[in-house]
């Protein structure tokens, strides 16, 4: 199926050159989309910034009723949705199905949270002066969202945008932008005035670089690679542009010796091999204390050995395709390379015939010196460093450039909170290996990110704060 583009309310692209959206599973096209360019972005561009001075002008109450409109057409085009997301990147059909939930749960969130974006009165230290804070949406909106979940970071971005009344152009990947296109046409049966939400296909390149010239954005968020958010970083600087990124992560796992082990093992394994492992809040490299390493790995291998890889629209399929062939060779030479310096694959190990899938994987006894504790694998591959004591972990854990998730399994309430209080990271997952939720802030610190999605935090995001002082009599 040709899809098209989205701007002021308007299809648009029909005519341009077309790029093909794949099936990673199968390897055959599964939609088109319309490979824009510039000008699209400028026609967007000027679309959201024309119904920004009209959008900002609505109450949060109007807001919110759009948003909850929106809110309901998610879910009740839950099923289309999530075909549509299997089909463009290979995600089981129930994970397709939960990032359905998932995303509507930030529509439905940030739809209240509108109700809730308060000013301040300062008390004044002058009898004739009054000393105010009033919060404004900062503008129009770029947002560019990965190809892992191609629907949850769209509205974990646009929400909150739009409950703050700002204006939004949205880039999809090039990978998966059909849940993207199916998304605007949810945004139009909702009713949303022209401009205010628009979709733009194609060049990264074009597209983004005009995002980033163009005086009239205000607002970049970004999920992707820490290498991209750093491009960014420099492009923002010119106009000083507002920025939210949301980048790469090394999540240490790490398992006490008084942590309840078959909790743990159900942790990583919905941590570790969720989409494929192709989540930035992955479970990378997992850390076991000494007393508890056999009994982990050997439990933790069982469940591995039981998980299903297929293709993602078989209801029975646990793990599906990586996304394609760089990521399956990225995983391949992480493995390679953990085996050739010493380590022990239990389980998996190989790809699985001549597609882009993998099998889940468990290597023992890795060590720093192996590349798959250095990197993002971004694959369903789980290596486990036996450590001795909890300064160890502690130490390993923060050894690294990025500081998105962290997880900790044990049972001790004072040494929890005191590894925690420890570790440089912006989400700690305390016998959890599913911390995400539209309620709670989801972001990094260090090469990790700039500022948090989710929460009153991410509404915080898309807006200014304005100091207004009062003079009178
Ligand atoms: C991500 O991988 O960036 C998102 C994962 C999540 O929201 O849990």
């Amino acid at each position: 199926m040709d899809y098209v583009m989205n701007i002021n309310g308007e299809k648009v692209g029909e005519t341009l050159p077309k790029m093909e959206v794949r099936n990673p599973a199968t390897n055959e096209v599964v939609g088109t989309v319309p490979n824009g360019g510039a000008e699209e972005a400028q026609l967007a561009i000027k679309a959201a910034y024309h119904s920004f001075t009209t959008w900002s002008q609505t109450t949060a109450y109007e807001r919110a009723h759009y948003l909850k409109t929106l809110n309901d057409l998610l879910l009740s085009n839950k099923e289309e949705l999530a075909e549509i997301m299997t089909l463009e990147m290979g995600k089981p059909i129930s994970q397709s199905l939960g990032e359905v939930v998932y995303a509507a749960s930030f529509i439905e969130w940030y739809a209240e949270e509108a109700k809730r974006v308060y000013g301040e009165t300062i008390p004044s230290h002058l009898i004739n002066k009054r000393m105010q804070i009033w919060k404004k949406p900062v503008g129009v909106v770029a947002a560019i969202t990965p190809w892992n979940f191609p629907l949850a970071m769209i509205t974990r971005k646009v929400a909150p945008a739009i409950a703050a009344g700002c204006t939004v152009i949205i880039k999809p990947s090039k990978e998966s932008p059909l849940s993207a296109v199916k998304f605007m046409e949810l945004v139009d049966k909702a009713n949303f005035p022209k401009g205010v939400i628009n979709l733009v296909t194609g060049s990264s390149q074009e597209i983004v670089g005009e995002m980033m010239k163009n005086e009239k954005v205000r607002k970049i968020t970004f999920t992707g690679s820490t290498e991209v958010g750093k491009i960014l970083i420099k492009q923002s600087a010119e106009q000083v542009k507002r920025l939210s990124l949301e980048l790469g992560g090394h999540a240490p796992f790490i398992i006490l010796d008084d942590a309840n082990i078959d909790r743990a093992v159900d942790g990583v394994v919905a941590s570790k091999f969720r989409n494929a492992g192709q989540t930035c809040v992955c479970a990378n490299r997992i850390y076991v204390q000494a007393g508890v390493y056999e009994e982990f790995v050997e439990k933790f291998s069982e469940q591995v050995k039981k998980l299903i890889v297929g293709d993602g629209m078989e209801k029975s399929t646990d793990i599906g395709p990586l996304i394609n062939k760089e990521a399956l060779i990225k995983v391949s030479d992480h493995v390679d390379d953990a085996r050739e310096k010493g380590a022990t694959v239990v389980t998996g190990g190989k790809q699985i015939g001549e597609g882009v899938f993998y099998e889940p994987t468990v290597i023992r006894d890795v060590n720093r010196s192996m590349v798959i504790m250095q990197e993002e694998t971004f694959g369903p591959v789980a290596p486990i460093q036996k450590v001795e004591t909890e300064e160890e972990a502690i130490e390993l854990a923060n050894s690294t450039e990025y500081g998105l998730a962290a997880y900790i399994f044990t049972e001790n309430v004072a040494r929890g909170t005191k590894v925690i209080e420890q570790l440089d990271f912006g989400i700690v997952g305390w016998n959890d290996g599913m911390p995400s939720a539209a309620q709670a802030p989801f972001g990094g610190m260090k090469e990790s990110g700039i500022g948090r999605e989710g929460g009153h935090e991410g509404m915080d995001a898309f807006l200014e704060t304005q100091y207004v002082s009062i003079g009178m009599d």
